[in-house]
């Protein structure tokens, strides 16, 4: 038995994949994914999967609670782990161009029901993330109806009751109502992008590439106006005094690092359109690795441009862009044009920060469909979620069933109750495939890679020792949701993933 839990599927070495070859299931004919997207495509997906809450909603919690001036460090922290991740995806998704991303990586290298654990937590990362990043558009949606109503004096906003969440957790832990009744503005943007997904991929990847334009011309508008009002001052002391656990001081960076690891979250959702990738061998580890330096450069730049131009202290809001450039216009910026062009950039950053989350929840109600298609595909996941549209070729009874859960959590839960949980099952996908790429290349040594991880039995412990300290930063708090997510994710493993593996009913 523990033999069969443990068996690993084999892996051919890939064909060659260029310009429409079909690599998944298609010699019988079958409807398979479209391989249409390129190395801009792919890098532009990355771009759009990780910019979003992190930077528009968590950077103030962080700076405020626990880094101060040193969330670069934090930043810094954070983006190495995901480098060194990063690096071990691209290996992977290069290699094995496939859409199961971590869950597939790891079925060939650790075995099923290591394949099942980090298949569950990826629903954790990409269905909760989506969930959770569609409440911060909602959150940034209000904003914009209130100054259409400051603006126009009219009244565009929505009732309360509609705007926000009716259930959250209180202090103590515990579930409890807030007196709302649906958070509409979230299952709308859920639905509105889940139909997206249904349609096609070159439809979702088309209006993707638009948002991401859009979010990071303004951020980088942002930088460029925000440049003249920083006051070095605000950078000292750079790392804070300890003002007891993980207020300030280095446990405070490290402490900060595992809250905006959410910032990076998504760069490895490029590895699950590897089946609809033009050249997956060479423009995977394009598309990976280069969305991850891009959002690292604009992350390290933009958390010090917001400590920089307000007291970290300030920062302490959903909108801490937002709250700096407030915070500008009331104590700093002098004269008429000043205060206009930082007016004008307070609006195109509550425009940016729409478009910057619209992209982040398009990019992972994309991913979790197809995690599901290849799970269905090796017997684990029922059937149904394997099906493709016969005209659109999207995985769309998956899409539909995603979207469905997706809004229905955006529309009852508040944002911080799943940001931690999204972060904890990204972080261990993260450490399985770094140490799933250190297995393959021992067992399977021969197996042509078109792109390798520089130095491996130092980047892949590395990668996976990194992920794993930022990950028991938020176990440690936050342990019992976990391992009530796991059980559960066992229970359906043992009473349905376990009888149906095709896997296992091919193996004697
Ligand atoms: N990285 C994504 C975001 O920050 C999940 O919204």
């Amino acid at each position: 038995m523990i033999k069969g839990l443990f068996a690993t599927h084999t892996i051919e070495a890939m064909p060659h994949v260029d310009a429409g070859e079909p690599v998944e299931g298609s010699s019988t004919g079958e409807v398979t994914l479209k391989r249409v997207l390129t190395a801009r495509h792919l890098v532009m997906l990355g771009i759009g999967a990780v910019i979003g809450a992190g930077i528009f909603v968590l950077t103030g919690t962080a700076a405020a609670q626990f880094a101060g001036p040193a969330l670069v460090i934090s930043f810094l922290m954070a983006g190495f782990a995901c480098a060194l991740a990063g690096l071990c995806y691209a290996e992977f998704a290069a290699m094995l161009p496939v859409s199961g991303s971590a869950y597939s990586y790891s079925y060939a290298t650790l075995g099923e029901v290591v394949a099942w654990f980090v298949g569950w937590n990826l629903v954790l990362e990409y269905l909760f993330a989506a969930s959770t990043v569609a409440v911060g558009w909602s959150g940034y949606f209000n904003e914009m109806l209130r100054m259409l109503s400051s603006l126009t004096g009219m009244n565009f906003t929505l009732p309360a009751a509609l705007s926000s969440a009716p259930f959250t957790f209180n202090e103590a832990g515990h579930l409890v109502t807030t007196g709302t009744l649906i958070n509409v503005p979230a299952i709308a943007i859920v639905a509105a992008i889940s139909w997206l997904c249904y349609r096609g991929i070159t439809q979702s990847a088309t209006v993707n590439a638009i948002i991401v334009a859009i979010k990071v011309v303004v951020i980088l508008l942002f930088l460029v106006v925000m440049f003249n009002y920083i006051n070095t001052d605000l950078w000292h002391p750079f790392v804070p005094a300890n003002e007891g656990g993980s207020k300030f001081g280095w446990s405070g960076v490290i402490r900060g690092a595992t809250l905006v690891f959410f910032a990076y979250i998504g760069f490895d959702a490029v590895s699950t359109a590897a089946g609809e990738a033009k050249n997956p061998q060479r423009d995977m580890p394009i598309g990976i690795l280069g969305s991850l330096f891009v959002c690292t450069l604009l992350y390290i730049a933009m958390a010090a441009t917001l400590t920089g131009v307000a007291p970290f202290r300030m920062l302490n809001t959903p909108e801490p862009v937002a709250t700096a450039l407030n915070y500008v216009l009331g104590n700093v910026a002098v004269g008429g044009t000043a205060s206009y062009v930082l007016g004008s950039l307070k609006i195109l950053v509550v425009f940016a920060a729409l478009a910057g989350l619209s992209s982040v929840v398009l990019v992972m109600l994309m991913g979790q469909p197809r995690i599901f298609y290849a799970m269905s595909r090796d017997g684990l996941m029922p059937q149904a979620l394997g099906r493709l549209h016969p005209k659109h070729r999207t995985p769309y009874v998956g899409t539909i069933i995603v979207g469905v859960i997706a809004a229905t959590l955006a529309g009852l839960f508040p944002v911080d109750v799943l940001g931690d949980l999204v972060s904890m099952g990204t972080l261990l996908a993260f450490a399985t495939v770094c140490i799933g790429v250190l297995v393959l290349r021992r067992t399977r040594p021969e197996l042509p890679r078109a792109f390798r991880v520089p130095l491996p039995w130092i980047i892949c412990p590395l990668g996976a020792a990194a992920c794993l300290i930022l990950f028991w930063q938020a176990f440690a708090v936050r342990w019992p949701l976990l391992i009530s997510w796991t059980a559960i994710g066992f229970l359906i493993y043992g009473f349905y993933g376990y009888q149906h593996s095709k896997l296992r009913q091919n193996t004697p």
